[in-house]
């Protein structure tokens, strides 16, 4: 029997939804309107990033994402008492630990987990006690990986960040440290998703890696929505990540 490996889920991040509705004030376009709307297309799960600045999703955002929407909500968020405590109130069924500077575009790199073991430790025990997921959002790197299971985090997501902005060879070499690194997290016993960056052009190789569980993705599959429609952008990214995985495995038992 051909070996059907484990499933890829989707988790769709409608932050930019937000960011839209927010350059004028009022409710439109509605970030729930498309996490539903992200269901019915074949989204596992919705993420969305409360940063501290609410530049895109808001406080009452993250209410009706918990309470009106049946996927589960992963809120990403920086490791601060205040977003803790939004986190304990809601209880999503994940919440993803980032890093957070004021001024930046969008997270510029992942959690150095190595020098912030001693600031992260309490966040990730809270969490894990109040039975939410958490993951670390964090660079491919195995030392970053090691300090994650240090202090007791059971997922991590990739940051593919450099890899989707790196051009052929060097591409590559970015390819292989999150294959690395997602042979690393399996060996550890983390759970390991990915995300950040990813598009039509970029997401076969990420989704092809066998221990890669879950994939973020929002910017693109919201900038696309403009051209094709929200509904056709996640189907169609859907359909890559599930022809790519199904190719690999494909590979392997042949
Ligand atoms: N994963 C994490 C931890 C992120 O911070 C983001 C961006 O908010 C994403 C995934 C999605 O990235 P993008 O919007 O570039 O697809």
């Amino acid at each position: 029997m051909a070996h059907t490996g484990r499933s890829l889920r989707l988790g769709v991040n409608i932050d930019h939804v937000a960011t839209i509705r927010n350059a004028r004030g009022g409710r439109h376009p509605d970030p729930v309107r498309a996490a539903r709307l992200a269901a019915q297309a074949g989204a596992d799960g919705i993420t969305a990033h409360l940063r501290e600045d609410r530049r895109h999703i808001s406080d009452e955002d993250i209410r009706r994402l918990s309470t009106e929407i049946d996927l589960p909500l992963n809120l990403e968020m920086a490791a601060t008492a205040e977003m803790l405590a939004v986190a304990l109130r809601h209880k999503p069924h994940a919440a993803c630990l980032v890093p957070e500077k004021r001024a930046e575009v969008t997270t510029e790199g992942g959690l150095d987990v190595i020098g912030g073991e001693s600031h992260l430790q309490p966040f990730v025990t809270r969490l894990n006690d109040a039975g939410i997921r958490v993951s670390l959002f964090i660079d491919p790197d195995l030392g970053q990986l090691d300090a994650a299971v240090r202090i007791g985090a059971p997922v991590v997501e990739l940051h593919t960040g450099s890899y989707c902005e790196a051009e052929g060879r060097k591409r590559d070499t970015e390819l292989r440290r999150l294959v690395e690194a997602a042979a690393h997290a399996e060996a550890l016993g983390l759970e390991c998703h990915a995300g950040h960056g990813l598009s039509y052009e970029t997401v076969a190789p990420v989704a092809a890696i066998p221990t890669i569980l879950e994939l973020n993705i929002g910017h693109f599959l919201v900038g696309e929505a403009i051209f094709s429609g929200l509904d056709s952008a996640i189907k169609r990214m859907r359909a890559l990540m599930d022809k790519a995985r199904a190719e690999s495995h494909g590979e392997k038992s042949a």
